[in-house]
């Protein structure tokens, strides 16, 4: 096999173990990074930046640049069209340049910029279905100079991930989309008892605080977020007369009352994929010692993130102003999860929650 040949192959099988690396991810930031660690890999080049376009601006920035000082550039806009990047992106051409410092449509601000010195370069173009986003360029070849092969290469690795943002960016949306409605959900039942405005995102607020501070993975943090977005989604079930009442609850009503943690998993569980949001939200009102409901778990039975949920809530709930009672200080809310350790609340939360 001759060496053309064989540069070829090994470039192919780097491009699809690379390829299928950046398409194992949703995270646009990280499908970014590892498009950039890929490009300088694949083309054994010494650095890399992915430049993208502002869609409000049309300036050109550095999104995510690999190499010495890459972390300077990200401060360098470029204006529509300018430098090697806006010719690519204008054009929809790739390039590739052995001579990059006299090139006429190089801007040296990067160069100035890094203190870097760009010998030679290959730039091609990130094309979604109906538009050109940004552009790869990949600089200085570690031996020799870049060939259409290297280029060849590029366009294929950035047609890749050009789709894999694009997908991202889809996911992104549809998150944002479920998140916005979960949001809406919750103010239209905070609506029916002016009392509570804003304790939704209050609630949310401090219970991320703690999930953060506990060391929750990014997964479950997202889930801590929505079970807190929705706690008392399940009021929506629980009639005005008794939702609304001033005084003190009958038993009957009372029994209807704690039902709204039932209701409230059984709307999530239409959602397949939120059952650890439904099991946060069924059990925010369980307590440390097994006395709370609706199905009286006992200490780490009880999901962490109902648990955090539970201090998050209590700790809201007393240090705002309610129809029956006035609001307490930080302070005294404080010593009241603190006498409340190990029964009501789970004494990790509560100690982390204070110590934030
Ligand atoms: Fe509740």
């Amino acid at each position: 096999m001759n060496d053309i040949l064989k540069k070829k192959l090994r470039q192919l099988n780097t491009l699809v173990e690379l390829s299928s690396l950046i398409n194992s991810t949703l995270d646009t930031m990280e499908i970014k990074e590892r498009a950039i660690c890929a490009a300088t890999h694949l083309l054994s080049a010494e650095a890399g930046s992915l430049i993208l376009v502002d869609q409000d601006t049309e300036e050109l920035f550095f999104e995510v640049a690999f190499g010495e000082r890459g972390e300077e550039l990200k401060e360098i806009r470029l204006k529509k069209g300018e430098g090697i990047a806006g010719w690519v992106l204008e054009t929809g051409e790739p390039l590739i340049i052995d001579n990059v410092q006299t090139d006429h449509r190089f801007s040296k601000s990067a160069d100035e910029k890094s203190t870097f010195v760009t010998r030679n370069m290959v730039c091609v173009p990130l094309k979604t279905k109906d538009r050109v986003i940004g552009v790869l360029q990949v600089i200085n070849k570690k031996e020799d100079s870049f060939d259409e092969e290297d280029r060849d290469a590029l366009v294929a690795l950035a047609n890749h991930v050009a789709i894999s943002i694009d997908n991202a960016s889809l996911y992104q949306e549809l998150k944002e989309a479920f998140y916005c409605t979960a949001m809406a959900l919750a103010e239209a039942i905070e609506k029916r008892d002016p009392y509570t405005g804003g304790h939704t995102k209050r609630v949310m607020d401090y219970s991320i605080t703690i999930g953060k501070a506990m060391g929750l993975s990014k997964r479950e943090l997202e889930y801590l977020e929505l079970a807190a977005i929705l706690h008392d989604v399940g009021k929506i079930g629980v009639k005005d007369d008794i939702l609304l009442k001033e005084g003190k609850l009958t038993p009957e009503e009372l029994a209807e009352m704690v039902r709204h943690t039932k209701y409230g998993a059984e709307i999530l569980n239409h959602f397949r994929h939120l059952k650890d949001v439904a099991v946060g939200v069924k059990g925010h009102h369980e307590r440390f010692d097994g006395t709370g409901y609706p199905d009286k778990l006992c200490g780490e039975e009880i999901p962490l993130i109902a648990r955090i949920i539970a201090v998050a809530d209590s700790f809201d709930a007393m240090t705002t102003d309610r129809p029956y009672r006035k609001a307490i200080d930080s302070k005294r809310a404080f010593e009241e999860l603190t006498t409340h350790m190990g029964t009501q609340f789970d004494k990790k939360v509560v100690e982390t929650f204070i110590g934030i």
